[in-house]
């Protein structure tokens, strides 16, 4: 059947194959603890030489290397937090290995076919909505134009953590808080796993710990949207408690998907000044295609 596994200095895997086992088979093979079906992502199986008994099969890849490959190893790292997540919750590690090497493609393929029709975008900008949307570099680059070195940011409805992450990782000062604790658990690992010294704090019954005019800036990004209006007035009344200032708030979020007008005159309500509003790109997110601005307000 199939013998162990040769690996070249490129990580390209060989296998030794009989040629009697079927190709289904051939597909399913255990590299590193990860099973891979070594067809699904458009490597297919190649036709050896009878003479040469070892088959190029594909490259060492698995989902976690596609990802990071396609989005940044703090993407990948992200999704392997949640994984961890998931076991440590009892979900079992070989069967979420299995769902995902049995389903990561073909629903891919169908997400991306009903996204791509349904945002009338071309293929290009798709790629661009969709590169914004999961890898988080672009909204960083736009954040930290707006940021002085040694300053100090609270990154508000942080989630799972990657962007304050990512820039905690180009060595800024930046703690985040979230009101799920699901999610500060899942942004904990993720610091933990990059090697990140970040500090993160439930925003819990819409007070936060920090002392007041701790921070220069604060981030929402794309978390304004999320506050429940009910809540919003109050979570910016503390976001701006814990503004020096001068300190800036820097929005990053998709027109359309909540009322803007509402949470403008709730910004304006805090005391805070619009300097700048901004058109950053073209995205599909929550079902339709509009853009993500920035937004700039200063606490007078
Ligand atoms: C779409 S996620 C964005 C997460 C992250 N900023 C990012 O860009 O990946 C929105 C986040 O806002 C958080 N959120 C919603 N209401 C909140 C509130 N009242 N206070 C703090 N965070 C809140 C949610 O828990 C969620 O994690």
């Amino acid at each position: 059947m199939i013998a162990g596994p040769l690996v070249d200095e490129e990580g390209i895997i060989y296998m030794d194959v009989d040629p009697l086992v079927s190709v289904e088979e051939r597909q399913i093979l255990n590299i590193n603890g990860y099973y891979s079906r070594f067809d699904i992502f458009n490597t297919p199986l190649r036709s050896c030489s009878p003479k040469k008994k070892h088959m190029r099969v594909n490259s060492m890849i698995g989902w976690d290397k596609i990802l990071s490959r396609t989005f940044g190893k703090e993407v990948s790292t992200l999704y392997l937090a949640y994984i961890e997540e998931l076991i440590e919750n009892g979900v079992d590690r070989e069967e979420v290995d299995a769902f995902l090497n049995e389903y990561s493609a073909p629903v891919g393929v169908i997400f991306n076919i009903l996204m791509l029709s349904r945002s009338g975008m071309t293929i290009k900008k798709f790629k661009k909505s969709t590169e914004f949307l999961l890898s988080q570099r672009k909204a960083v680059e736009e954040i930290l134009k707006e940021v002085e070195p040694s300053s100090k940011i609270l990154d508000i409805g942080c989630g799972s953590g990657l962007l304050t992450c990512l820039i905690a990782l180009k060595g800024f000062n930046i703690e985040g808080t979230d009101i799920s604790d699901k999610a500060l658990n899942v942004a904990n690992k993720l610091a933990y796993k990059l090697g990140c010294n970040i500090g993160f704090t439930l925003f819990e019954g819409g007070h936060l710990p920090q002392q007041d005019t701790a921070f220069d800036y604060i981030i929402f990004n794309s978390s304004i949207h999320e506050i429940r209006d009910n809540d919003r007035l109050q979570v910016l009344r503390e976001a701006c408690r814990v503004l020096k200032r001068g300190g800036r708030f820097i929005i990053i979020d998709q027109e359309g998907v909540a009322s803007f007008d509402a949470i403008k005159c709730d910004l304006l309500r805090t005391g805070l000044e619009m300097k700048t509003e901004q058109l950053l790109q073209p995205v599909f997110d929550h079902g339709k295609s509009s853009r993500i601005l920035k937004w700039i307000y200063l606490k007078k």
